[in-house]
């Protein structure tokens, strides 16, 4: 497995690929990696020929207040996970080269960007989709693997390839949860013993959610109004949004009908977490 910092040297080996005929698997990462990204990354393994990672935290996504100088980093972690999971090449930019001096183009998904998440992280997925879709431009994928943990993130990326007729196919993920349920974030490592029992309440309200989908509530005010009030007796938690939304314009539903996303964000302590269930054909997809 290679490791390879700048973009003539990516390029070289994609156009070498490319030349080949080779199908390209991208899986997109910041890194300090964990079992739902080695999920996709096996994903990626099984449906092409040839698996590049990224390892990069990207700048442009994180608000003036936000953790990018904290957010955990450890590549020799990450390359012995990647080597073992059988990865060909992994880019790992520094800042310069995916943002040189007087860089100036940006990518926005309006509308869908400034919803749920968009709400308290003005700029988020102008950043994500900025490097994403350079991202795709360096690395030239036929098909990039992201997790439906954020699944905001997966919707604005599919409209963006949609709309800008990208070769390139988005394949989600479910999302994977540790042994008690807590989705897999590299953010977890911030919360204390205390605070990892409590952020249990996020998978605690989901599950509540679905009992009452099954038991045959479909009325999402009532549902939402039940989270809320279990996510507010914890008292570690405090909510960002509990949202049920249309899974492809993002907007609030009144009625759960054939399709939904139900999403939350919740502070635990300072770590904001976030979590969602989403429902496909009116079954339940976790
Ligand atoms: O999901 C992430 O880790 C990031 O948002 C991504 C897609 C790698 C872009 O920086």
């Amino acid at each position: 497995m290679e490791i390879v910092g700048t973009v003539i040297e990516l390029r070289e080996k994609i156009q070498v690929w490319k030349k080949q005929g080779q199908k390209i698997g991208f899986v997109p990462t910041m890194g300090y990696l964990h079992e739902g990204h080695l999920s996709l990354v096996r994903e990626s393994k099984k449906r092409s020929n040839l698996t590049v990672v990224s390892i990069f935290v990207n700048p442009m996504q994180f608000g003036p207040a936000e953790d990018y100088k904290v957010y955990p980093r450890d590549l020799e972690r990450d390359r012995a996970l990647l080597e073992r999971e059988g990865v060909d090449l992994v880019f790992y930019p520094p800042v310069e080269v995916m943002y040189p001096e007087g860089y100036k183009t940006y990518v926005e998904v309006e509308d869908l960007q400034d919803k749920l998440c968009g709400k308290s992280r003005p700029g988020h997925f102008r950043g994500v989709c900025t490097v994403v879709l350079k991202l795709f431009n360096l690395v030239q994928p036929d098909e990039a693997y992201f997790g439906w943990k954020d699944a905001q993130q997966v919707i604005i990326l599919q409209k963006m390839v949609e709309d800008l007729n990208l070769p390139v196919k988005i394949v989600a993920l479910p999302l994977v949860r540790d042994h008690d349920g807590l989705a897999l974030s590299s953010r977890n490592t911030y919360l204390s013993p205390e605070e990892r029992r409590a952020a249990l309440v996020l998978k605690k309200s989901l599950d509540l959610a679905e009992k009452l989908i099954i038991e045959g509530e479909r009325e999402a005010r009532k549902i939402r109004q039940k989270m809320i009030e279990l996510i507010s007796a914890e008292p570690l938690a405090r909510i960002d949004y509990v949202e049920i939304v249309d899974l492809k314009t993002l907007e609030p539903l009144e009625t759960i009908g054939d399709q939904a996303l139900i999403a939350l964000a919740v502070f635990i302590g300072r770590t904001r977490l976030i979590d969602n269930l989403r429902i496909i054909s009116g079954g339940i997809e976790k």
